[in-house]
């Protein structure tokens, strides 16, 4: 999609299709008061029909209206006006999008509801608008022969703005909308894509792509050779039962100063998760292609950040594998060495994203990182403990778990953290090696990320169980998320989100 800004009067717009905000109980709000009085009288004798009442969710759908120069006028519900937020405007308008998407219509104009009124405000509704948009028009269809696509898709969207500082906002929002927007498309695209497609060394040839896109971006992706010379007998451990090789992909963006210290992003990338020994049952095993949605969401998020040309220094590792059962897999009472030179004893093969992401969390360490936030599809205790709504967060730093929280609270991608501490420590003692790779019954997602916290001692760490949040079983979708948290996160680091 298109986006534009103009000051033009809405009422004089040449455009296929107009659209307004209304509010409960048919109130006008100040978006219809502002145009011409013929043209608002002809509006509101429309409303007073009856057929729509302002209530979220409503549209109403009108030719020819007098006074108005589009062709068509959507007037859109936004609910009661007090409780008007960017959230609620974004979902009127990602209403209005999807039918219009099946119309004849090509372009479209908001009016932006003058009722917001803080730059702040607007900032974000704007870019919401983006978010609900691409998400809503996202599809994926790479590998159907016949795509199903609508005749005539909605391509162009015009925001009307009151004063030029609005519209100055407005376009600024519209960048950084669009640029979460395809990082979102970017992971979910990988993620999207069959097991036997998305390969680790497909993944890694996707992020070389965005190396050779920007030239101030790097990406190299270690050989198991190397990573053997580097010690990740961790990492090495759980691609050993798969023929499909490893890859550990770096990528460095440097828009910031040079040696300002990188944030590191660390995403999951096990392109196929069988469970290895420890089998996994085979209902909806299909799923478990979307065992690399952490390591999409960094690739998608070093995107978004080269494409806005952030001025900060991101380096994003995705260590990625397959976890199958082989003759040569890891068996449950194996004991591996870790490149810090921990020794793991894997008492369940099926609990392999730690031990892939304990490697890759060390060689974080050569960056010197100001903060490392790891990203993985770790623990399905995670969608027991907060379903698909909220992405767990777990830290050994208050001040970074506070950021990343106020982050997905600003952008309506939400997490919710969780305690870590020597108690749950303690489950994972072993036996026989350093600590073990379960913790025994209860607090999965807890264990899991006291595991890594024993590999992330030297820096400032962070950890997203996306397991809950990263796919919707319903539809089989991966839904680009917490790519919007990371940019939010970032964004702000950069005093650019408002
Ligand atoms: N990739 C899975 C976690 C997962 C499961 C994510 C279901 C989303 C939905 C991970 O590798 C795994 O298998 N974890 C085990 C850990 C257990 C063996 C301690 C799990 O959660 O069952
Ligand atoms: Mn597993
Ligand atoms: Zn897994």
């Amino acid at each position: 999609m298109h986006y534009s800004t103009k000051t033009t009067a809405a009422e004089n717009l040449v455009t296929q299709c107009l659209i307004l905000g209304v509010f409960e109980g048919r109130k006008p709000g100040e978006t219809l008061n502002a145009l011409d009085t013929g043209a608002a009288a002809a509006l509101k004798a429309a409303l007073k029909k009856g057929d729509m009442t302002g209530k979220p969710g409503q549209t109403l759908l009108l030719y020819a209206v007098d006074g108005i120069r589009a062709e068509r006028v959507m007037l859109i519900g936004l609910g009661k006006k007090r409780d008007l937020t960017a959230r609620t405007l974004a979902s009127a308008v990602e209403n209005a999008v999807a039918q219009l998407n099946e119309s004849a219509a090509r372009d479209c104009a908001l009016v932006l509801p003058p009722e917001l009124e803080t730059a702040a405000d607007i900032y974000a509704a704007t870019r919401d608008v983006v978010l609900a948009t691409e998400g809503r028009l996202y599809r994926f269809d790479q590998c159907k022969s016949r795509k199903d696509r609508p005749a005539r898709p909605l391509t162009r969207m015009t925001l009307i703005t009151g004063s030029r500082s609005i519209a100055n906002t407005a376009r600024k929002a519209l960048a950084h909308g669009q640029a979460i927007a395809s990082g979102m498309n970017l992971a979910r695209d990988l993620a999207n894509l069959p097991g036997n497609i998305c390969t680790p060394s497909y993944l890694a040839s996707q992020a070389r792509k965005l190396g050779s896109r920007f030239s101030n971006m790097k990406v190299s992706a270690l050989t198991e050779k190397q990573m053997e010379r580097l010690g990740m007998g961790a990492l090495l451990s759980v691609s050993r039962g798969s023929r499909e090789p490893a890859r550990l992909i770096v990528m460095e963006y440097n828009g910031g100063r040079k040696g300002s210290k990188p944030v590191v992003l660390v995403g999951k990338g096990l392109t196929f998760d069988a469970g290895g020994i420890s089998i996994k049952p085979s209902a909806n095993m299909d799923e478990m292609k979307y065992d690399m949605c952490g390591g999409a969401s960094v690739i998608g998020t070093l995107q978004a950040c080269a494409e806005l040309q952030l001025p900060v220094n991101v380096v994003g590792i995705v260590p990625s594998s397959e976890n199958l059962p082989d003759g040569a897999a890891n068996k449950p009472g194996d004991i591996v060495t870790s490149m810090a030179g921990l020794t793991i004893e894997i008492l369940n093969t099926d609990a392999e994203g730690r031990l892939i992401l304990c490697d890759a969390l060390t060689y974080a360490e050569r960056f010197k990182p100001a903060a490392v936030v790891d990203i993985a599809t770790l623990t399905g205790a995670c969608v027991v403990a907060l379903g698909h709504h909220t992405t767990g967060l777990l830290a050994n730093d208050d001040k970074l778990a506070d950021e990343l929280f106020q982050a997905g609270e600003a952008i309506n991608d939400p997490c919710w953290r969780l305690p870590m501490n020597d108690d749950y420590r303690k489950q994972l003692d072993s036996n026989f090696a350093d600590l073990a790779n379960i913790g025994g019954k209860g607090a999965g997602t807890i264990t899991a990320a006291c595991f890594l916290g024993a590999f992330t001692e030297k820096y400032k760490w962070a950890h997203l169980d996306i397991a809950g949040t990263a796919w919707k079983s319903s539809d089989k979708n991966a839904t680009g998320r917490p790519v919007p948290l990371l940019m939010q996160m970032l964004l702000a680091r950069c005093k650019l989100a408002e």
